[in-house]
C-alpha cells in the first residue's frame, strides 16, 4: 500500500507498468481493448451479447429492468438451468469426455470426473434429492469438505431448482445452526469428516449439535470421507453412497426464470447477524461464465486450480459455476500448502501441470515466508497465468508471486470483488492490461466504478475516497436473504443509486485502482472477511465478559489479526486461563478462523461521551502509533491504563 503524504493525497510515483508477456498476448483470447470499446458503446447490448453464449430454455425480453431501483432484474423473462449449462452443453458438444473435475485427497488419493460422468453423478443426486422431497424453491444447506461430492450437491441444486447455502467447514456448528435457521433449511449435506493436517475432524457428529436445534431439517444426507463413525438418527439420517446406489441417471432439468434465486451465501457485516447474501439465476452465470472465459484466458486445454474453499464466494463463482460453464477442467485439492510440506501446492501444479492458479496474498505472504527453495524445487513451468484475490497485495509479494511462481512469464490478475458483487470487477485482462505491482488496475468492460468523496463527488487522482459502482451489473446480489431494508441500508442509502462497497481507493492519474481496503468495522483475516460485532457477540456471550471491542490490528501474513479488548463482570479475574478460555468460546461461537489472535483485559473500554466505543484508538495502541487528541473521551485515563497493560503484557 502505498505512503500517504500530510495532505492525504498518496504518491504519485508508480513503477512502470508491465507489459503482458509477448509470449503470453500472441495466445491471448483478447489481445485488444476490443471488448472495452464494445461495453463503452452500449453496455447492455455487450451484456446481451454475452449471455448469448449460453444456452436458455426461452430467451430473454429485456437485458435490464431498473425500474424499481435497487431491485433490478436481468434478462427478464429469460429461461435457464444453471446445471444445463455447466453440463449438458458441454455433453451434447462433444466434450463428455473432458475432465471436469481433476481431484487429489490431502492424503494423495485422487479422482477424476469427466463432464459425462459429473452430470450422470448429478442426475442421480437430484433422484435423491427428489426421493427425499426436495424441490424447487427448498434449501438446502452444504456443510462439507472440499470433495467432489460438494460440488456434485451444489449443481444438483441448481438442476431441481433448489435454493443451495453452502457453509463454509471450518466454521462452527454453532455458526452452521445460525445459517440453517436463516435459511430455514429442509435438508443438510454433510461428511462423516474431514481430513486436516493428517488428522481426521468430525463432521457428521459436530453437526449434531447444530441440528438439535434446528427443527426445519427434515434429513441429513452424509457423504463417506474419512471412514469416522456417528450415530445414525433413524428416518433422518442418510448415506449418500446408500442413495446413490440406485439412483437413475437421468433427471430432467428445470426450467428456471432468470430471475430465480440460485443461492444464498453468508457473509460478514457490521453487526453480529451474517447477512444472507443471495443471488439469482441468469445474470449471476452470465456475470461469472463471461469473467472466468475472459480474465483467465480460457483455453480448452488449461487446467485451472483455483485454491479458496467452496464455501466461500471464490469457491462458488470461480470453482464452480465461472469453470464449469467454460467446460473448464478444474483442479480441486482437500489440503492446505503446509501438508505434509510446505511445497505442496508446487508438488501439485508439477504433478498435475496446472496452467492458470488463483489464490489469496496472505498465502502467497506465506510462501514467501518459507522460503524460495520449496517452490525452486518444483518445475511450475506449465503455469501460464496467476491470479490474487481476497484483499489488497501488497507490491512486494506481487513481484515475488511474478519471479518466484510465474517465473517473470505469466500475467498475474489481481482481482477486486465481493461477495455481493458475485464476479469479478476491477481486474486487468491479462493479454491487454499493462500491470502495476499492488494495484487490481481497472474495472471489467461493462463494469462502471468510481471514487467519490463523503458527498459522492469523484474525487481527484491520488486522494482517498470510497470505492462505488455506479451502475448494475448481471451478478450482482439482489438483497439479503428475507431482509430488504438492510439490504437497501447497507449498499444504497450512502450514495442515493449507487451501490456502495464499503471498501476504502484511490485513482492515480493513469486511472489505475488502488484498493485499501474495508472502511467499515469488517475484517479482513487471511482473506476471510469477518465482522468485528459477530467477534464482539461471541465474547460477550461469555458469562464473564460485560463488554468487548474487537479490532483488526495490521499482521505482516494474514493482513488482519483479531485483537480483542475486554471488561469482565464484577468479581472476575481476567487470567491467562480465562483468555484461553475466551478463545475457544470464539472459535466454538464462529469457527477456528475468529479465534482472536490476543485478547487483552481492561477495566473499561475507550469510548466518547455518548458512550460509542472508539476502535480507532484501540487500533492506534494495538500499532503503537501516536494517540494523538484523547480530551472527547468519557474516562481519559482508561487509555493510558489499556496502553500499559498492552505494553506490558
Ligand atoms: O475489501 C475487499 C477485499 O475483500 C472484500 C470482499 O470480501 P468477500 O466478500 O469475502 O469476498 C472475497 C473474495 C472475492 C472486499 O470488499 N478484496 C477482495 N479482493 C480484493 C480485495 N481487496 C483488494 N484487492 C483485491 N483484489
Amino acid at each position: 500500500m502505498k505512503e500517504k503524504n500530510d495532505t492525504g493525497i498518496f504518491s504519485e510515483d508508480q513503477p512502470k507498468p508491465l507489459k503482458p508477456p509477448d509470449s503470453f498476448r500472441k495466445k491471448a483470447l483478447i489481445k485488444d481493448d476490443s471488448l472495452y470499446r464494445e461495453a463503452e458503446k452500449d453496455k447492455l447490448a455487450f451484456w446481451s451479447g454475452r449471455a448469448e453464449d449460453l444456452q436458455w430454455m426461452k430467451k430473454w425480453d429485456q437485458v435490464l429492468d431498473d425500474s424499481n431501483p435497487p431491485y433490478y432484474k436481468w434478462f427478464v423473462n429469460g429461461k435457464l438451468n444453471v446445471s444445463v449449462n455447466c453440463l449438458d452443453r458441454h455433453v451434447d458438444n462433444g466434450l463428455g469426455n473432458k475432465k471436469a473435475i481433476v481431484f487429489e485427497g490431502e492424503k494423495g488419493d485422487t479422482e477424476n470426473l469427466t463432464y459425462e460422468q459429473l452430470l450422470k453423478e448429478v442426475n442421480k443426486f437430484c433422484n435423491v434429492l427428489s426421493n427425499l422431497g426436495v424441490g424447487q424453491g427448498d434449501a438446502v444447506t452444504i456443510w462439507m469438505p472440499m470433495i467432489p461430492e460438494a460440488v456434485v450437491a451444489m449443481l444438483a441444486c441448481t438442476r431441481i431448482g433448489a435454493v443451495h447455502s453452502v457453509v463454509f467447514g471450518g466454521f462452527s456448528p454453532d455458526a452452521l445452526k445460525d445459517r440453517i435457521l436463516d435459511s430455514k433449511s429442509k435438508l443438510l449435506v454433510t461428511a462423516d469428516g474431514a481430513n486436516r493436517k493428517g488428522k481426521v475432524l468430525t463432521m457428521k457428529g459436530a453437526a449434531e449439535e447444530a441440528l438439535e436445534q434446528c427443527p426445519s431439517i427434515e434429513k441429513v444426507v452424509i457423504a463417506e470421507r474419512t471412514g469416522t463413525d456417528y450415530d445414525v438418527k433413524e428416518g433422518r439420517d442418510l448415506r449418500w453412497k446408500d442413495l446413490m446406489k440406485d439412483a437413475d441417471e437421468n433427471f430432467s432439468a428445470a426450467e428456471m426464470d432468470a430471475e430465480d434465486p440460485l443461492f444464498i451465501l453468508y457473509s460478514s457485516g457490521t453487526t453480529g447477524k451474517p447477512k444472507g447474501i443471495l443471488h439469482t439465476t441468469g445474470g449471476y452465470l452470465v456475470g461469472v461464465n463471461t469473467t472466468h472465459r475472459y480474465v483467465f484466458d480460457h483455453h480448452d486445454d488449461d487446467i485451472y486450480w483455483c485454491t479458496a474453499d467452496i464455501g466461500w464466494i471464490t469457491g462458488h463463482s470461480y470453482i464452480v459455476y465461472g469453470p464449469l460453464s467454460n467446460a473448464s477442467t478444474v483442479f480441486m485439492y482437500e489440503g492446505t500448502p503446509d501438508y505434509p510440506n510446505r511445497d505442496r501446492f508446487w508438488e501439485l501444479i508439477e504433478k498435475y501441470k496446472i496452467t492458470v492458479f488463483y489464490t489469496a496474498p496472505t498465502a502467497i505472504r506465506s510462501f514467501m515466508r518459507w522460503g524460495n527453495h520449496f517452490p525452486d524445487g518444483r518445475d511450475l513451468s506449465s503455469l501460464r497465468l496467476l491470479g490474487s484475490v481476497g484483499e489488497p497485495i501488497n507490491p512486494e509479494a506481487w513481484l515475488w508471486y511474478f519471479e518466484h511462481i510465474g517465473k517473470g512469464k505469466c500475467p498475474i490478475v489481481d482481482t477486486w470483488w465481493q461477495t455481493e458483487t458475485g464476479m469479478i470487477m476491477i481486474t486487468p485482462l491479462p493479454g491487454v492490461t499493462p500491470l502495476k505491482p499492488g494495484s487490481a488496475t481497472t474495472p471489467f468492460p461493462g463494469i462502471e466504478v468510481d471514487i467519490v468523496d463523503d458527498q459522492g463527488n469523484s474525487t481527484s487522482p491520488g486522494q482517498r475516497g470510497f470505492l462505488v459502482i455506479k451502475s448494475p451489473w448481471p451478478a450482482m446480489l439482489r438483497t439479503l436473504y428475507e431482509d430488504h431494508e438492510r439490504y437497501e441500508h447497507t449498499y444504497w442509502k450512502q450514495y442515493p443509486g449507487i451501490y456502495f462497497t464499503g471498501d476504502g481507493a484511490w485513482k492515480d492519474s493513469d486511472g489505475y485502482l488502488w484498493i485499501m481496503g474495508r472502511v467499515d468495522d469488517v475484517l479482513n483475516v487471511s482473506g476471510h472477511r469477518i465482522g468485528t460485532m459477530e467477534v464482539e457477540s461471541a465474547l460477550v456471550d461469555h458469562q464473564s465478559v460485560a463488554e468487548a471491542a474487537v479490532i483488526g490490528k495490521v499482521h505482516e501474513i494474514k493482513g488482519h489479526a483479531i485483537t480483542a479488548f475486554v471488561t469482565l463482570k464484577e468479581g472476575v479475574e481476567g487470567n491467562e486461563e480465562l483468555l484461553q478460555e475466551l478463545k475457544s468460546h470464539v472459535g466454538k461461537k464462529i469457527g477456528a478462523i475468529a479465534r482472536p489472535e490476543e485478547i487483552f483485559f481492561t477495566y473499561e473500554l475507550p469510548k466518547t461521551r455518548s458512550g460509542k466505543i472508539m476502535r480507532r484508538l484501540l487500533r492506534d495502541i494495538a500499532e503503537q502509533r501516536d494517540l494523538g487528541d484523547v480530551t472527547t473521551l468519557m474516562d481519559p485515563q482508561v487509555v493510558a491504563a489499556i496502553k500499559k497493560g498492552y505494553t506490558e503484557k
